[in-house]
């Protein structure tokens, strides 16, 4: 029964997110501030994938979380010259600061890169998100984001959408989004909203696949994306025997098959990585396939539960 209301539901999701959608892809046309960057190719060798509103993603990038201070800066700089475009921070990292610093380091052109940053629940509401919106691009020294994110969804998220709706009809945003959203979830937000999402970030990794946020997804206009692509390391996911089979056959290493996942499933991945080999190891994922097999074996390992429970 839940099943079959969560069709339905769904499917009054995906009629509303068609109409807005065309709204919004106008819309982008009609703001010279939106249609100067909107076509901007990405010059890297990881491939994009087009959101909602016609923007180009990168399909793999660089996670940030935990990275701080002149670790960072480092990281994020070393990312960036080793082929990242992609940067994925956040204000509750507590590094933008640290992560816009390495980004002037790298010297990198502000329209070959694609960056994240994610409102934190604290800002939750109208009138707080757009002062945080400020902050986040301060202190990350750019003048626009190419993705905002409701981190969770917690407090007034119809205040925060309506903010960053109009952020983003100022051109200060080139795409919005949520993070941690259940389907139901984003359902509700179809209620009020005029722009629908076009990312849902959640946790997911090949010991909780999250089929049914993935379905739902995929018939959606909302682009998955995975945080902890690799459970943070948890549940011994690189000496994982199951990824070391299906590797060897490759000549590819337990990281390069769990992101080879992600990227055949069409989830965009953003690995952390503070070592600069590991850095250039998670982007050689593009010139092998997994087999049907290969996924289907990969799909066993699935235990359907987070592996961050000190977090919900
Ligand atoms: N929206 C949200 O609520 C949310 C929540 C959590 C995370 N995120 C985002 O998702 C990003 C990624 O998740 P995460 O940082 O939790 O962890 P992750 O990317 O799943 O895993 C990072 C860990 O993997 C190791 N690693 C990376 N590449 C490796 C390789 N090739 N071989 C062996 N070990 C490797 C790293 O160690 P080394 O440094 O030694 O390489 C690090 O310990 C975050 O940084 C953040 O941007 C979002």
């Amino acid at each position: 029964m839940e099943n079959h209301i969560n069709v339905i539901k769904r499917r009054e999701f995906l009629k509303s997110s068609a109409k807005v959608t065309a709204a919004t892809m106008l819309m982008g046309i009609g703001s010279s501030k939106l249609f100067a960057f909107s076509f901007a190719p990405l010059k890297n060798s990881v491939p994009a994938v087009t959101l909602n509103n016609g923007i180009l993603m990168p399909r793999l990038g660089f996670g940030t979380n935990t990275l701080k201070g002149a670790m960072g800066t480092q990281s994020v700089s070393d990312a960036i010259s080793v082929g990242y475009r992609l940067i994925d921070t956040a204000h509750i990292y507590g590094n933008e600061e640290a992560v816009g610093e390495g980004i002037k380091q790298s010297g990198i052109d502000r329209k070959e890169l694609f960056i994240t940053s994610k409102l934190w629940v604290d800002f939750a509401g109208y009138e707080s998100t757009k002062k945080a919106f400020e902050t986040s691009i301060n202190k990350l020294g750019t003048e626009y984001l190419d993705l905002y994110l409701i981190h969770r969804p917690r407090g007034d998220v119809k205040g925060t959408w309506l903010a960053m709706e109009e952020l983003y009809k100022a051109g200060k945003i080139r795409a919005i989004g949520v993070s941690n959203f259940l389907p139901d979830q984003l359902n509700d937000m179809m209620e009020y909203a005029k722009i629908t999402p076009a990312i849902n970030q959640i946790e997911t990794h090949v010991f909780f696949q999250e089929n049914n946020s993935y379905e739902f997804l995929k018939n959606s206009e909302t682009q998955m994306e995975a945080w902890s692509p690799f459970a943070a390391g948890r549940n011994g996911i690189f000496e994982n025997q199951t990824l070391a089979e299906i590797g060897k056959k490759y000549n590819k290493s337990n990281a390069q098959v769990s992101l080879r996942w992600h990227y055949q499933r069409g989830v965009v991945a953003i690995p952390r990585s503070s070592q600069k080999a590991h850095m250039i190891e998670n982007l050689d994922i593009f010139n092998f396939e997994l087999s049907e097999t290969d996924m289907k074996t990969i799909a066993t390992l699935d235990l359907n539960k987070t592996q961050f429970p000190e977090w919900g």
